[in-house]
């Protein structure tokens, strides 16, 4: 009997160490618990999001403490709240969100209110009461669309100019305020919007998009904002293919600052980019852990964004990270 008491201590023992370990190693040491985050990426529509979904993955490894649930909800509003539900279900630690639009938010945040898990945006705003988040931590779209506006304003704001808009998601963050941010900037020059139509922030609908422009309005178009990289990218083969040069018979002014954007910029097909940064990872990581730890944390954190013309996209490119 006395062995039989000893050898299921023994056995004890071992599992406990077992465990201590095993936590304490994916916990980079000193014995801390794993924080297990859901993060409710919108999909992987661009450049832009590939980058942002790696720093994301990079910050919230094993090796600095997390164990990630990654969900990619293919840019459709209903799949990121499902998503949202079920780390909800699996009593995650923390939700991350790069919300798709800003809407329909108030229900989901609310049950995960309830059940105590704190929720950080990433990248995008959302419409919902602030008191359902913690932290958000991303860029200033409206800025973003100002610089770009501003350029446009500055170059082409004295000439009569017409103007097409591929727009991204519709009612997402980005595509909401860098429309206001650039309409701001040309209020008064004398570009007008010929049209402004969602390009879904992807190359494919950006080049799709464009070709219906040049079939309705031809040579009339004298300038396009794409509000990212990607749909100005896409567009650039609808243009050449309509016998245009992009860059000169058609300006292009873009969002985002991807190595394809500021290449297309260094080659002159593009005329101006506006940086929006994806690099969010460790930051969003560092105040997931604060709050975790009950810390107080800023209700928003604002990266900061460049602009390149192309000098400064020569410049850029040889380091550019994304
Ligand atoms: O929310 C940021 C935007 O989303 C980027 O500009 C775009 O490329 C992305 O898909």
């Amino acid at each position: 009997m006395k062995k039989l008491m000893g050898a299921i201590a023994a056995i004890g023992l071992m599992a406990v160490a077992l465990t201590g370990c095993s936590a304490g190693a994916a916990g980079g040491g000193g014995g801390h618990k794993v924080i297990t985050v859901g993060f409710a990426q919108t999909g992987s529509e661009s450049g832009w999001r590939a980058a942002n979904t790696q720093s994301m993955k990079e910050a919230f490894s094993s090796k600095n403490g997390f164990k990630l649930i990654f969900n990619a909800a293919d840019n459709k509003p209903e799949n990121q709240i499902a998503a949202v539900h079920s780390f909800i279900n699996q009593g995650v630690d923390a939700i991350v969100i790069a919300a798709v639009v800003t809407t329909g938010w108030d229900d989901v945040l609310k049950e995960a209110k309830d059940a105590k898990i704190p929720v950080i945006l990433e990248d995008r705003t959302i419409d919902a009461d602030p008191s359902l988040y913690a932290s958000w931590i991303g860029d200033d779209f409206k800025k973003e669309g100002e610089t770009a506006g501003g350029w446009a304003a500055s170059t082409l704001g004295t000439t009569a100019t017409n103007m097409v808009v591929l727009e991204g998601t519709t009612g997402s963050a980005p595509a909401i305020d860098r429309a206001k941010g650039f309409s701001s900037s040309i209020a008064g020059t004398s570009i007008t919007t010929l049209d402004s139509q969602t390009g879904n922030f992807t190359r494919a609908d950006g080049k799709t998009v464009m070709e219906g422009f040049l079939q309705k309005y031809g040579n009339k178009i004298n300038l396009l904002f794409a509000q990212n990289d990607d749909m100005g990218l896409g567009a650039l083969d609808a243009i050449k293919a309509a016998g245009l040069t992009p860059g000169k018979d058609i300006k292009i002014v873009s969002i985002d600052g991807t190595k394809d954007g500021l290449t297309a910029l260094s080659d002159g097909q593009f005329n101006y980019v506006v940086e929006c940064n994806p690099l969010l990872g460790d930051q969003v990581a560092s105040v997931v852990k604060d709050v975790i730890a009950g810390k107080k944390v800023d209700k928003a954190y604002t990266a900061k964004d460049l602009a390149f013309d192309q000098a400064a996209a020569k410049e850029a490119l040889p380091t550019r990270k994304y």
